[in-house]
């Protein structure tokens, strides 16, 4: 029988955080254990606020390796550039012919820069770009042109999700056949939100992040920066309002973490103590993919072979899904 498909795009936005690991990454990976992956690099979407050639190019080896030094195996999934499969902008296109224009004027990211603009009295077309308005089609298209069964995505990509639902329904409705294969997202609820520095969720819009592949010095200096109380040393803590249990749950086993527990409700533990023990099993965990990054990252030959080979590979199976598609709506042919 053939295997599910699973489906993400990752933006190339720069390195990965602990929060983008846990929320993102990790599930990922583990899902291509019982499905047939394609995750690749939406350099498309990100080409709505990055201009610059270097930039962008730089930052999809950045994300590229980061995958694979956190172990994605590229024999388990297909990892490519979004760019590279052109099937999806023709896609896009014919999404673009059934998506109401109303539907798009709800969505997230759109409203969030309306807001903007009328916060700042200026006109409300002001820096919104069709790639901008239009990004729930392209991310559509990237969904539905490989038939996927379920896309792993943060809790800020459910309206999405649901968009393109609601547009390959409407397909399906008007054709009276399962063209388009209907998505279910898959949405961690416990590792969807980790905290950052300062207890907010872990953002790059917060610059409270803790990336993944920092040099042990460093990485100790912005451990020894997550905000506590001010509670002294002998005082007893409470381990389930603590910024620095919260992320030493996400490094430790069920064992460790009781210790630990036993540690802060004794008292005589300092933050100091915590943030020690909490960077030492960080930094256990943590060492191996940053071994592996910093080898991936200097192989750029490397990377493009995988990005090549998987593109490769994913064009042949979206060149029968468009042909497939475009003779039963009539075109192309
Ligand atoms: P950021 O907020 O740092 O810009 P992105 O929006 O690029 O992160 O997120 C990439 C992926 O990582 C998404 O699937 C998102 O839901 C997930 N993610 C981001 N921050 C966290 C977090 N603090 N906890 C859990 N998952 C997160
Ligand atoms: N919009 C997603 C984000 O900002 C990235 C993305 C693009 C994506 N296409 C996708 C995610 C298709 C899942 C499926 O994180």
């Amino acid at each position: 029988m053939k295997n599910k498909i699973a489906l993400t795009g990752i933006k190339p936005t720069g390195l990965p955080h602990i929060g983008n690991y846990f929320g993102a990454i990790k599930p990922a990976i583990e899902l291509t254990q019982k499905y047939d992956a394609r995750y690749f690099i939406a350099d498309y979407h990100a080409l709505n606020s990055i201009r610059d050639p270097k930039k962008i190019k730089e930052m999809t080896y950045e994300v590229a390796a980061s995958w694979l030094a956190c172990g994605l195996d590229p024999q388990k999934a297909l990892v490519y550039r979004q760019s590279q499969v052109p099937q999806t902008f023709d896609l896009t296109s014919i999404l673009m012919a059934f998506t109401p224009k109303g539907l798009m004027n709800r969505a997230h990211a759109y409203k969030a820069k309306l807001a903007k603009n009328s916060e700042l009295n200026r006109d409300p077309d002001d820096g919104v770009n069709m790639g901008l308005f239009s990004y729930p089609v392209l991310m559509a298209a990237d969904i539905l042109l490989f038939d996927s069964d379920v896309v792993p995505v943060g809790q800020d990509q459910k309206q999405h999700l649901e968009m393109t639902i609601d547009i390959a329904q409407s397909i399906n409705h008007i054709y009276n056949k399962e063209l388009l294969k209907i998505p279910e997202p898959i949405i961690h609820k416990t590792t969807q939100t980790v905290s950052g520095l300062d207890g907010r969720k872990m953002s790059k819009s917060y610059d409270n992040t803790i990336p993944l592949f920092l040099k042990p010095k460093k990485l100790k200096k912005l451990i020894m920066k997550i905000v506590t109380n001010s509670q002294t040393i002998e005082e007893p803590k409470d381990p389930d309002t603590c910024n620095v249990f919260a992320l030493y749950k996400l490094f430790t086993n069920h064992a460790e973490q009781e210790e630990m527990k036993k540690k802060y409700r004794a008292g005589g533990l300092g933050w100091g103590h915590a943030k020690t023990a909490l960077f030492e099993k960080m930094n256990e965990k943590l060492a191996p993919f940053r071994e592996n990054y910093s080898k991936i990252i200097t192989d750029k030959e490397y990377i493009d072979k995988i990005l090549d080979e998987g593109s490769k590979k994913a064009r042949e199976i979206a060149s029968k899904k468009m042909k497939m598609l475009k003779q039963n709506i009539g075109v192309g042919f």
